[in-house]
């Protein structure tokens, strides 16, 4: 079997390569307030496939039409990957994800009923029996389908082995591919995980024909551990996302699974098709796209994962880095920052740059971001790479808003009065309103609400910057609640205020992308 080769069998338990099945753009976006939009959602995926990750879960079919799309068209756009749509085990749900993945050169329906005593009791009503029936009928459904299927015996890790066996047992004979486990509640401990992948494999007949899968939520933090644990144990596909990012406490986390696979070969001899130079980049977009910052010491791509700060460290690394780094910065594609170009700098240059940072934008996108690039390099001195890549991200994540800001003037006394007068253009009309408040950030978002005749409940609110300086760039971020939905803004700018007010825009316009809320809600993790 070579890289990127999905195979279909469970020979692979015998090879030494374990595929890795992102559900970033699926689990992670449930996240609540990390809702992405269609162009996001596109580069996440072709960074993704140009990664080398074998399977890429890119939605929810039936959860909208959004997703459908969006499911749709990473199918059609894919290279090397396997595309996976999810379906709850309902007829309608799998002839929704068949017809999302089928533009995919090798597309996947990966269909979900819970196992467990608690869930069959309390949320499915079912009794073991019935539910052993919808695994027969929906797994034959979606083989009926496509030649790619995973199930899942959703809650797994609460199931008594013996039922659960006698499900993975019929969903192989309706013909499922891949089989996965998954810890929905991040209950497991490594050891109960082992077992529990030793005994299935042992016990279920024809496991040896399928794959077995891990998906692995991190409630206890130990979504890793337990993963790598099953793998261990026979399992040759791990469910995982970039920046543990998903439900909760998150999934397993993607760059920390391939970089402990890869690092600690000797304990562990298997290995992964992922070119890791690519993780730090991955990282930054996801953080961006789904609003989720990356906390400092997170490990392989937290700002402090590769920062010796104490005199006895960096007297080590610089004798030999080999004293305190297990594996090298550059190994997982961080650069030493870099300055870029000026004010004169051109088209050409401009495009190269970002070819090098590794974007390929389309021609309306392209001058934009240009023209965006000539005002900051007007108004501030050094433009680094980190300034390019906040600027190009913002281009991507703000393209789709309906609503925009046009101007804002904002006056701000001590002890006086704080005023904003804003200028908004809501799909081609221009609204402008003028609104006091208890400081000037607060002015400004009671401007938005009043022109857009909207009370969302502010739930964060945060500026960082993205640079040293004072002239640095400003990265707000927003996250508005509404009608049961949370989701999150972004915006860079070199003014904290407009930062602010522009971010707060992008998280009101993705409150009214439309989303799918009955099958959203059926889902645990
Ligand atoms: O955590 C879980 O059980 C899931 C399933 C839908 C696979 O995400
Ligand atoms: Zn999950």
């Amino acid at each position: 079997m070579t890289e990127n080769n999905v195979s279909t069998s469970n020979e692979g338990a015998n090879t030494d390569q374990v595929f890795i099945f992102d559900t970033t753009l699926r689990d992670g976006e449930q996240s609540p307030g990390a809702t992405m939009t269609l162009e996001e959602k596109l580069q996440i995926a072709e960074l993704l496939d140009d990664m080398g990750v074998d399977i890429i879960e890119a939605g929810f079919p039936i959860a909208s039409n959004g997703d459908f799309e969006a499911v749709s068209e990473i199918a059609r756009r894919s290279k090397n990957a396997v595309i996976a749509g999810l379906s709850r085990a309902i007829i309608a749900d799998i002839d929704r994800a068949g017809a999302a993945v089928k533009h995919a050169p090798r597309g996947r329906i990966h269909t979900f009923v819970s196992t467990s005593p608690i869930h069959l009791a309390h949320q499915m009503k079912k009794s073991e029996e019935e539910v052993l029936e919808i695994v027969s009928t929906t797994v034959t459904h979606a083989r009926n389908l496509i030649d790619d299927v995973e199930w899942s015996a959703m809650d797994a890790t609460r199931t008594p082995v013996e039922y659960l066996a006698r499900c993975v047992d019929a969903a192989i004979r309706a013909g499922a591919t891949t089989i996965n486990i998954p810890d929905t509640v991040g209950y497991a401990t490594p050891e109960d995980h082992f077992q529990l992948f030793r005994d299935l494999i042992e016990m279920v007949p024809d496991s040896d024909k399928v794959i077995f899968s891990a998906h692995c939520h991190n409630d206890l933090g130990l979504a890793v551990a337990n993963s790598l644990a099953a793998v261990r144990a026979g399992a040759r596909q791990v469910e995982c996302t970039i920046n543990g990012l998903g439900e909760r406490a998150g999934n397993a986390a993607l760059e920390e699974l391939v970089m402990a696979i890869r690092t600690r070969a000797d304990a562990m001899p298997y290995h992964t098709g992922i070119e890791t130079t690519h993780l730090a980049r991955a990282s930054k977009i996801v953080a961006t796209a789904a609003n989720f910052t990356v906390q400092f010491n997170k490990a392989i791509v937290g700002k402090n994962a590769f920062a010796h700060e104490s005199g006895i460290h960096q007297d080590g690394m610089l004798k030999n880095a080999e004293t305190y780094e297990i594996m090298t910065p550059e190994s997982v594609g961080i650069k030493a920052t870099s300055l870029v170009m000026g004010k004169h700098s051109g088209r050409h240059a401009f495009r190269e740059k970002l070819k090098e940072l590794g974007y390929d934008l389309g021609d309306n996108q392209f001058q934009e971001a240009f023209q965006r690039f000539k005002d900051l390099a007007d108004r501030k001195k050094h433009v680094y790479d980190e300034d390019l890549i906040a600027l190009v991200d913002d281009e991507i994540g703000t393209a789709a808003d309906r609503i925009k800001l046009v101007g804002m003037e904002v006056l701000s006394k001590t002890g006086g009065v704080h005023r904003c007068d804003l200028v908004l253009d809501v799909e081609g009309e221009k609204i402008a309103v003028s609104v006091e408040g208890t400081g000037s950030v607060d002015a400004i978002f009671n401007a938005i609400k009043r022109a857009v005749n909207a009370d969302p409940r502010l739930v964060v609110y945060g500026v960082d910057s993205i640079t040293g300086g004072t002239d640095a760039q400003a990265n707000a971020h927003v996250r508005l609640e509404m009608n049961n939905r949370i989701v999150s803004g972004r915006a860079t700018e070199p003014d904290t205020l407009v930062a602010s007010a522009r971010a707060y825009l992008n998280a009101y316009n993705r409150l009214t992308i439309e989303r799918g809320s009955a099958a959203q809600g059926a889902l645990a993790g």
